[in-house]
């Protein structure tokens, strides 16, 4: 999930390459580069270990400032080989050509022994680097650079998304893509290549999206695209809506702390324009969704890491309120293991960034596998290709999240969600007038009980510092707390780089029980629900094995606080729908607070990405 950038204009293409560079920093950031053809026609690079404010700070102690009208640039997510400076991209094959990518090249140990039996020599440990090599081998039988392209990516096996340009054709960039995203920027004075569009809002609003398969031939004042067979095709520019405002931190520290902030904000956005006297519209899901949720007869979800966490939640809903059969499985797994998908079967892409490869792939191989199936994508990114690939869109509105860790996205994806739960179990008739009501008036109310929550803070700050020497933790919950559970424990680890693992509090006795003693903390969820009272004899069995504990409870759940036992109100009276949302802040506050403590990188940490788009 690497980012790409590059552009052919009439003026210096670095600062353009610069803020595409910084505006795609979301996909990785364990190493930035950038090329471009001076005048001479020869290249000039430069490149730098993290994030791209090094690379910025590389080009400022050169004497000589990198010029000239093209160029590509990258930032990268490590595959193959560590994050350097020699393994950064672009990278470049006998001074001829130079390549970046974004994907993943699966057969390069073949290609790299037969081109070092050819006399290519290997600068990096990289997949890409066999790509440079493969484009600069069909020059010499080839009269363009397309057709280099063209015949080079023949060989390749796997995904990639790249930009080339060569000293001998100075007036080009050669984009092609295959599973990873790619599209060309039209604008004035130029045009451009991006792997999103958000790298060059600030130049043009109008874009193309590469199918698969196709390579664009991108000069100053003409795109050429061919498609999977060579055949020159017309894939017509869209005007996009994304509006290039930076997104910035406000009063806030962190990106992360203002998202989750933001939450009471990006959920009263999610319900706008969806409901009417406290009934869902269901044609916020699109204009075919009332024909499609009454045909259908179960669901399948499909998500990876916190998208997988809200999915888990609504299985218990759709199950228990919808009665409708529900299936949650992740994307990864998913589109490896021919599931057998039944007639009528709604399938749920939910997605923050609609761009994740797993979840895409999942969503077009269960197209392949059953030509009926319906699909839904619940995503945050309007122009995403999830959307594109969707019979049936559903935005969550949480606006632009920034932060590494998903934290407002999660919550509007409940929200959503849970408006899809009435839209579906009123078309078939298992959710009343009166139930529907109650939901739509409990998901109205949250803005104002998240509020409640965020007073929490000082008390969480206060934990935080006690817990930012464990080595461990385990999260317990039951029902939808079990799934509220994993996703505190994933913020855990992704942000403080603690390990932490979540139960079903009843499954403990099976195992995981074992590893409880003094030096284990153990966080529990108790809502006043019905699994209450079997929660309590759980935290029972682990609080006379010595583990501290902290418990976060609803007002009226009167969980007894013992020794090395802290017991963190919340609110009153949460609802079914309500609870899961709510009882996510304060686990959202202790990762964020436990990993200032510990002084790491909370909106970037280390070894992830904001978008997964490589499987
Ligand atoms: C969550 O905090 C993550 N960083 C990660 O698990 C994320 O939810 C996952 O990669 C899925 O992303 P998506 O929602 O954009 O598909």
């Amino acid at each position: 999930m690497c980012g790409i950038v590059g552009g052919v204009t009439d003026k210096n293409i670095t600062p353009l390459l610069l803020e595409g560079l910084n505006r795609l920093e979301y996909r990785g950031y364990d190493s930035s580069g950038l090329i471009v053809l001076s005048q001479k026609n020869s290249f000039d690079r430069a490149r730098s270990v993290g994030k791209v404010s090094n690379l910025e700070k590389n080009l400022k102690l050169r004497n000589k400032e990198i010029n000239g009208n093209i160029g590509i640039a990258h930032t990268r997510w490590a595959t193959h080989g560590e994050p350097s400076s020699r393994n950064a991209h672009p990278h470049i094959s006998k001074n001829t050509v130079s390549v970046v990518h974004n994907g993943i090249i699966e057969n390069y140990i073949e290609l790299k022994n037969s081109q070092i039996r050819q006399g290519y020599e290997f600068k990096s440990e990289t997949d890409t680097e066999v790509i440079a090599h493969s484009i600069d081998l069909e020059m010499n039988s080839c009269t363009s650079l397309v057709e280099s392209v063209q015949k080079a990516v023949k060989s390749l096996q796997g995904s990639y998304g790249i930009g080339v340009i060569s000293s001998k054709y100075p007036d080009q960039i050669i984009a092609a893509r295959k599973g990873s995203p790619l599209l060309i920027g039209i604008g004035e004075n130029g045009n451009y290549i991006a792997s999103d569009q958000m790298a060059l809002l600030s130049t043009t609003k109008k874009f193309i999206y590469l199918e698969e398969g196709d390579i664009a031939e991108v000069k100053l004042d003409k795109v050429t695209i061919y498609d999977l067979n060579g055949k020159i095709v017309n894939r017509p520019a869209q005007e996009s809506k994304l509006k290039a405002g930076q997104a910035n931190k406000g009063n806030f520290d962190h990106f992360m702390q203002k998202e989750i902030f933001e939450q009471p904000q990006a959920i009263r956005d999610t319900l706008e324009s969806r409901i009417t006297n406290n009934s869902v519209i269901s044609s916020s899901f699109g204009h075919q969704a009332d024909e499609i949720f009454r045909s259908i007869t179960q669901i399948q979800i499909v998500a990876c890491g916190t998208s997988y966490n809200a999915g888990l939640v609504a299985k218990y809903w759709m199950e228990d309120i919808a009665k409708i059969p529900c299936n949650v499985e992740i994307a990864s797994e998913y589109r490896y293991r021919r599931p057998i998908i039944l007639d009528q079967t709604l399938f749920i892409a939910l997605s923050q960034s609609g761009e994740t490869a797993d979840t895409l792939e999942a969503l077009k191989i269960a197209k392949k596998l059953n030509n009926t199936l319906k699909s839904l994508c619940i995503t945050n990114s309007p122009e995403s290709s999830l959307t594109r690939l969707s019979d049936l869109t559903f935005l969550t509105h949480a606006g632009p999240e920034i932060g590494v860790a998903s934290t407002k996205a999660f919550t509007t994806q409940l929200v959503s969600l849970a408006l899809l739960l009435c839209a579906i179990g009123k078309l078939k008739g298992s959710i009343s007038k009166m139930q529907e009501s109650e939901i739509v008036s409990g998901l109205k109310k949250l803005p104002g009980l998240i509020n409640e929550t965020l007073l929490q803070e000082k008390q969480i700050m206060h934990l935080a510092k006690r817990f930012k020497n464990n080595s461990s933790a385990l999260f317990l919950g039951r029902g939808t707390m079990h799934a509220i559970a994993m996703e505190g424990a994933l913020k855990l680890k992704e942000i403080s780089y603690i390990h932490a693992e979540a139960y079903p509090a009843g499954e403990l006795k099976h195992g995981p029980i074992a590893l409880i003693d003094k030096n284990m903390p153990v966080i529990a969820i108790a809502p006043n629900d019905e699994l209450l009272e079997k929660l309590k004899s759980n935290l029972q069995e682990v609080k006379s094995r010595g583990s501290q504990m902290i418990v976060f409870e609803d007002e009226s759940s009167k969980v007894q606080s013992m020794d090395a036992m802290e017991v963190i109100q919340i609110t009153s009276n949460l609802g079914r729908i309500t609870a899961p949302i709510i009882f996510t802040i304060p686990l959202q506050l202790l990762s964020y607070h436990v990993a200032l403590e510990k002084g790491t990188d909370v909106d970037k940490p280390r070894n992830l990405a904001k978008s997964v788009t490589v499987e």
